[in-house]
């Protein structure tokens, strides 16, 4: 074991990763393109673009140099009392590929604080008003992030035993589906109308964590106008679907109304570094912009707005609105299409799912956990292969960067193919 590996057991605490019984991580020294290098000299293709934030590949020369010069020039500021051009541009870039009722643009760090600033606004929303409303619906399955009030509003899994009894009580509806809808277009209904639901959180058409569960741009249309028509603030967690993933620029851009309020994360800065948004309808603005100082959001972080940040995504931005970011996403949709029509019958899956960019696999191997043991197993058999794939229980998937080559995803196909020989 190298002296890096050892420190790195002995001191570092990985994410979502068990202490014991696991191979030591890979050091990887390199990444560009599609691919990973580590520190022996193989490359790695990563084919969930790193926690599904890498849109652009890694290291992107454009995104690189608008990072160095923004280093250079002002790396960070206070955000209470100040501001900056690279935060008003992405305000800007980012306001204008949004729904024009989108009015004010909220910054923090990641996912999760995307999230909890979203679900703190929503409540705010109706306290500010002298209103009660306490309940939150959200969709069985869902993963919103980590800290308390995005795991409030998610499934409540073996991830967040230890926290149930601090977590807060949310009214969940089943994923919806063919067989189920008219169930659920009820209950949603009957929960809406009990009257004290100040709002609906959801990842839009695709639930990623869960296993890229989809469900219909219809059934979350008629979800969405039933919440807007009785006041309930709908919150469209954008955090993996943002930026392209479905096919569309945003994925609630396959439905018609337009979310109170957006989460934006993973491919905002196209991978290189961390920023969360929430972005605000100028309805829910309209309950914070008051002479009354209780009625103001207090909440913020230290990095609020960072610069360089700002910077990234703005980069990311010139890169996303070209034709060929669209084109790109329409050739992966293209390719994986021929696979899924190929591979869908074989015995060993269950089920192939498809929205833009994804395609997962439910491989059927008789048991669905997270846990369960072929996880590893399956991880292993890509790894082997130079393929980076975390497969979500029995799910396996491929959420590539959108530069990714039509010969590359041939490469993970047949390592797709492979694998369905061998289990
Ligand atoms: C839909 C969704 N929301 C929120 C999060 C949390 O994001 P982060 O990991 O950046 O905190 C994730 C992460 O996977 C996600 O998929």
């Amino acid at each position: 074991m190298s002296d890096y590996h050892r420190i790195d057991r002995d001191h570092i605490w990985h994410p979502f990763t068990p202490m014991r019984g696991q191979d030591s991580p890979v050091l990887i020294e390199k990444a560009k393109g599609t691919y990973l290098y580590t520190e022996k000299g193989d490359k790695i293709l990563d084919a969930v673009s790193s926690w599904w934030v890498s849109i652009h590949g890694h290291g992107n020369e454009h995104i690189a140099k608008a990072v160095a010069q923004q280093a250079l020039d002002m790396e960070h500021v206070i955000f209470a009392g100040f501001t900056h051009k690279p935060a008003i541009q992405l305000a800007k870039n980012v306001l204008s590929i949004l729904p024009e009722n989108q009015q004010k643009v909220f910054f923090s760090d990641n996912g999760s604080t995307s999230v909890e600033v979203a679900l703190k606004m929503a409540f705010q929303f109706w306290h500010n008003q002298g209103i009660e409303r306490k309940k939150v619906i959200a969709i069985d399955g869902a993963y919103h992030g980590d800290t308390f009030g995005s795991m409030s509003v998610g499934e409540r899994g073996s991830f967040n035993i230890p926290f149930e009894p601090f977590l807060f009580d949310v009214e969940f509806i089943p994923l919806p589906n063919e067989e189920n809808w008219e169930g659920v277009k009820a209950q949603f209904s009957d929960l809406i109308a009990s009257g004290n639901v100040a709002s609906f959180i959801f990842e839009p058409l695709v639930q990623g964590s869960a296993g890229m569960r989809m469900y219909k741009a219809e059934h979350l249309q008629e979800l969405v106008s039933v919440a807007q028509s009785n006041d309930v603030i709908c919150i469209a967690d954008e955090v993996m679907t943002g930026f392209g993933r479905t096919g569309k620029m945003f994925s609630t851009d396959h439905i018609e109304s337009n979310p109170d309020i957006f989460c934006l994360s993973k491919g905002l800065t196209g991978g290189t570094m961390p920023m969360g948004l929430t972005t605000a309808s100028s309805k829910i603005v309209s309950a914070f912009d008051t002479d009354d100082i209780y009625k103001t959001f207090f909440h913020g972080h230290s990095y609020t707005g960072n610069p360089i940040a700002c910077a990234a995504a703005n980069a990311s931005f010139e890169l996303i609105t070209k034709p060929e970011f669209q084109e790109n996403l329409d050739r992966i949709n293209e390719q994986h299409r021929t696979f899924m029509e190929e591979i869908e019958s074989h015995s060993k899956i269950k089920n192939v799912r498809l929205q833009g960019t994804i395609i997962a696999l439910e491989l059927d191997l008789g048991t669905t956990s997270y846990m369960n043991k072929s996880r590893n197993r399956i991880y292993g058999f890509f790894m082997d292969k130079g393929i980076l794939m975390r497969p979500l229980g029995n799910v396996i998937y491929i959420l590539p960067p959108s530069i990714i080559s039509n010969e590359e995803l041939e490469s993970i196909y047949g390592g797709i193919r492979e694998l369905l020989e061998t289990i």
